[in-house]
């Protein structure tokens, strides 16, 4: 998936991945689930999600985005004020609770984050094709060398039904991506077939949404 298609998405409002609540799970497993809370949360790919905002109840919050407009319209859209500097490649969105590094999530270097505790993981792995998948989860090791847990949303369909994004990734690829961490563990599952996926209503004959707490 290439940068230009993102930004198209943004620009023409094509944001189905977009969800207008909190991810139901992301409360539920919040609290059943314990890492280091005096450590930073990284979102990649975070897009605007309102699941940033419920995050940053729990501590600092960094996201990295593509998409400029999507930063933007993440603190408009909450009325919060925020500040922006260029910084290299990167624009660097700063807020009291929530910071964004705007740019390239490839090309983030460990030293642009704070020590983080958990990593949150909702709709990234799964908007990427197959090969960058292997990249963003290299990526992921390289900036986050732990001890860090992270929580992985993932999603599974029949990928010869419909081309993505969202790609379907199984559990056995998840645990292929992730096989020099120390644990991965199935800790919910969500059948959405024939329901919506965000604001997104698939034609596929079986949806189901998997979250995973991975730790390394
Ligand atoms: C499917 S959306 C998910 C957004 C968010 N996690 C959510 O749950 O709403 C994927 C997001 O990744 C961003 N993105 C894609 N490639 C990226 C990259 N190389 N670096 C940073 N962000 C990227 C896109 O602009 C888009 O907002």
């Amino acid at each position: 998936m290439h940068s230009e298609f993102w930004h198209n998405c943004w620009q023409q409002q094509r944001i189905g991945f977009h969800q207008y609540d909190v991810h139901p799970l992301l409360p539920v497993l919040v609290s059943q689930l314990s890492w280091d809370r005096s450590k930073t949360v990284f979102a990649p790919l975070c897009g605007k999600s309102l699941d940033l905002w419920w995050l940053s109840q729990q501590g600092k919050v960094i996201g990295a985005e593509l998409s400029e407009l999507a930063c933007q319209q993440f603190y408009q859209q909450q009325e919060q004020k925020f500040s922006v500097s260029a910084q290299g490649d990167f624009q660097y969105f700063s807020h009291q609770s929530v910071d964004i590094w705007q740019g390239d999530y490839f090309a983030l270097k460990p030293e642009q984050l704070d020590e983080i505790g958990l990593i949150y993981d909702r709709a990234a792995l799964i908007a990427l094709p197959s090969q960058m998948r292997i990249d963003y989860v290299k990526q992921l090791k390289k900036l986050c060398t732990g001890p860090v847990s992270l929580l992985l949303l993932s999603l599974e369909y029949p990928q010869e039904e419909m081309s993505g994004p969202p790609f379907s990734v199984t559990e056995q690829e998840v645990r292929q991506l992730f096989d020099y961490s120390a644990s991965v563990e199935l800790v919910a599952l969500r059948n959405l077939t024939g329901r919506p996926f965000a604001q997104r209503q698939f034609n596929v004959s079986k949806l189901v949404e998997k979250a995973y707490w991975i730790r390394w």
